[in-house]
Formats: structure tokens, sequence, C-alpha cells
């Protein structure tokens, strides 16, 4: 059986498109691979973290998981600081790496341009999610689009360490989905929707209360025109509405473009919301459920016993071939 690999910070509240770009092909990949999912806490300490909020964020993040249909007895879910396999391998990528290939990570220059003194752990950040992949041997690795850059690079890590040690690790391939790979911000279609964003209008939480939500899209900035029409060029906020509408509606870009004909963008964003709130209450519910079922920290560490199985066996290869002196 084929493995995928994917992880999700526990650094604030999941988004919609966490979900759409992510967590949902978790669900769909469980049926047909032997997945293993990770809460990446020590990814999520790479900026500032509140010690409670970082405990709460993690559990909560795990707890969506499991919310969104991540069955725990097809997949592994686990945090990934209670496999220190992967903190270990992360140094050992970064040993690999070169200093202009981590300089050019989008993601790096986003997140250091906004902050007065760069911390380390940001721009050693994808020695780290190779490790996470790598120790697993995954053939997939589910992510949004924003990831490719860190997954092309995990791939030129596998292939110098082959290269160098003899070929043992896999070349994993990102698997992207075809709509809703990038889902941008409500009041800024140049920009991704993120759940760090300090302006929490620009994003839907997966817990958003339905009332909150419906605000939200209300609210969600257009144009000055009134053509339901898909052209993420010319029209780039209303297109990322009618994207996450077909993602939630099942209906194709083409459909609601015939069914708002005429109309504007009143009734088009009132029916978007309720295709919002349909697809997330019943995750929301769910998600109530186990967080009181007290159930969640079994799963976890049912989860970290089997990843740290196949993470120990990979980073004791790892070891031996590069020639690390091994314990008796
Ligand atoms: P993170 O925590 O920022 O996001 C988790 C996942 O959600 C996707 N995503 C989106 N997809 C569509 N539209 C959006 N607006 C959007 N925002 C986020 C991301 O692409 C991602 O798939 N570096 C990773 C975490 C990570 C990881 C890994 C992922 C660490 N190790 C190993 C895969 C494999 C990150 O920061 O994701």
């Amino acid at each position: 059986m084929k493995r995928v690999l994917s992880g999700i910070q526990s650094s604030g509240k999941l988004t919609i498109g966490n979900y759409i770009g992510a967590l949902q092909n978790y669900v769909k990949l469980q049926e047909t691979h032997e997945c293993f999912f990770s809460i990446v806490d020590l990814h999520a300490i790479t900026v500032p973290q509140n010690p409670e909020d970082l405990k709460e964020q993690t559990e909560s993040v795990a707890a969506l998981y499991f919310a969104a249909g991540v069955d725990p007895n097809k997949s592994s879910v686990f945090v990934q600081s209670h496999v220190p396999a992967h903190a270990e391998l992360g140094w050992i990528m970064t040993t690999l790496a070169y200093m202009g290939e981590f300089e050019r990570m989008t993601q790096f220059k986003d997140k250091s341009g906004k902050q007065e003194s760069v911390g380390v752990g940001l721009f050693t950040y994808p020695g780290l999610m190779a490790a996470d992949i790598l120790l697993y041997n995954a053939d997939l690795v589910p992510v949004g689009d924003d990831q490719k850059q860190h997954l092309e690079l995990t791939r030129d890590l596998a292939n110098r360490f082959n290269q160098r040690y003899g070929e043992y690790l896999k070349v994993p391939e990102p698997y992207i989905p075809e709509v809703g790979a990038r889902i941008m911000s409500l009041d800024d279609g140049s920009n991704k929707m993120s759940k760090s964003s300090p302006n929490p209008n620009s994003f839907i939480a997966m817990l958003d209360e339905p009332d909150v939500l419906r605000k939200k899209i209300k609210r969600a900035t257009t144009d000055s025109g009134r053509e339901v029409l898909f052209d993420p060029v010319n029209k780039p906020e209303v297109s990322n509405l009618m994207t996450i509408y077909s993602y939630c509606s099942a209906l194709s870009i083409k459909e609601i473009e015939q069914q708002y004909e005429g109309q504007g963008y009143g009734p088009f964003k009132k029916d978007l919301a309720e295709h919002v709130v349909a697809t997330f209450e019943p995750i929301q519910q769910r998600y109530k459920e186990i967080r009181a079922s007290g159930e969640l920290h079994k799963y976890l560490q049912q989860g970290a016993e089997r990843a740290a199985e196949v993470a120990n066996e990979t980073l004791k290869e790892i070891k031996q071939r590069m020639g690390f002196l091994m314990p008796l």
C-alpha cells in the first residue's frame, strides 16, 4: 500500500482553506493509502506561541482532524513532538541543505518580512518538514498550493541523500486538489486565506459559529461589477467565493454562473453562506463530541506509537548509512 504523510501547524484556528486545500484530501486518501497525519507543533513554535494557547491549539487541530472524518482506526494521527525522530532527522536535513535553498522559500520570505528580528527556526523550517515526510518514505503528500515549493526542496534533499549514501529514501510527490488549492482571503483576493492573519474577517475558521460565518461572507469584498463570473485575473474576489461555493455545494463553476446570471452578488452570497454552514456545521458538532469524549489522547497515543515504529526504523537506517556510530 502506498504511503501518505501530511501535517498542519497548531498555530491558530484552522480555516476553510486548510480544509479544502488539505484536510478533505486526508479523509479521501485514507481509504486507499497507509496514512500518517501529524499536528506539527515543532513547526508552530517557529513563531512565538503562548504555552497555554499552544496546548489548546494542538488538541483543537487533532480534534478537527477526527471531526472532519480522519478515522483513528485507518490513519495514524500524532503530535509531531511525540515522535522525537522528527527533530533528530530535522537537524540532519539542515546539514544536507544549502543556505541559498532555504533563503529562496517564499513562506520564509513572507513570514520573515513581517518581523523585526527573524527566528532561526523560521529559516530552517523546511529541513524539519523534509524530515516529517522522509521518515515515512511517503509516496504522496496532500497539501495546498503554497507548500509546493517546500515539497520540491524535500525532493531535492531526498535525491541528495540517495546520491551520497545510496538509494534509500522515497522521493515524494505533492497531492494538490484541482479546485481549492489556494483559497484566498475574504478581504483581498490577492492574498492567501491564512489562520495567522490579524484580521479575523479575512478568513473563515472551521469552527466559526454559523452566524459569524454568515456575517463574514456578507461582508466579503467583491468588486464594483454585479456579474457572478469566474475570472481570477479581473475578478479575484468573486472567483474565490465561487471556488468555495463550488466545493461546498458540489456544483460546477459553470452551473454557478448560470444559476446567478443577472442576479447580482446578493443572492449568490446568501446561498454561499448556507452551503458553507451546511458543510461545516456537522463537523463542528462532531468536534464538540470528540472534545467532550476524552478519547483524544488515546487516539494520539496510538497514532504516535505506530508513527514512531516507522520513523525510528527509517532514522536508524539513515544514521547507519551516514556512518554514525550506533549504540549496542
Ligand atoms: P499550514 O499549517 O500552514 O497549512 C496546512 C495545510 O493547509 C494548506 N492551506 C491552504 N490550502 C488552500 N488554501 C489556503 N488558503 C490554505 N492555507 C493553508 C497548506 O498548503 C497545508 O497543506 N509547512 C506546512 C505544515 C507541514 C507539513 C509537513 C505539510 C509541516 N510538515 C509535512 C505536509 C507534510 C504548513 O505550514 O502548513
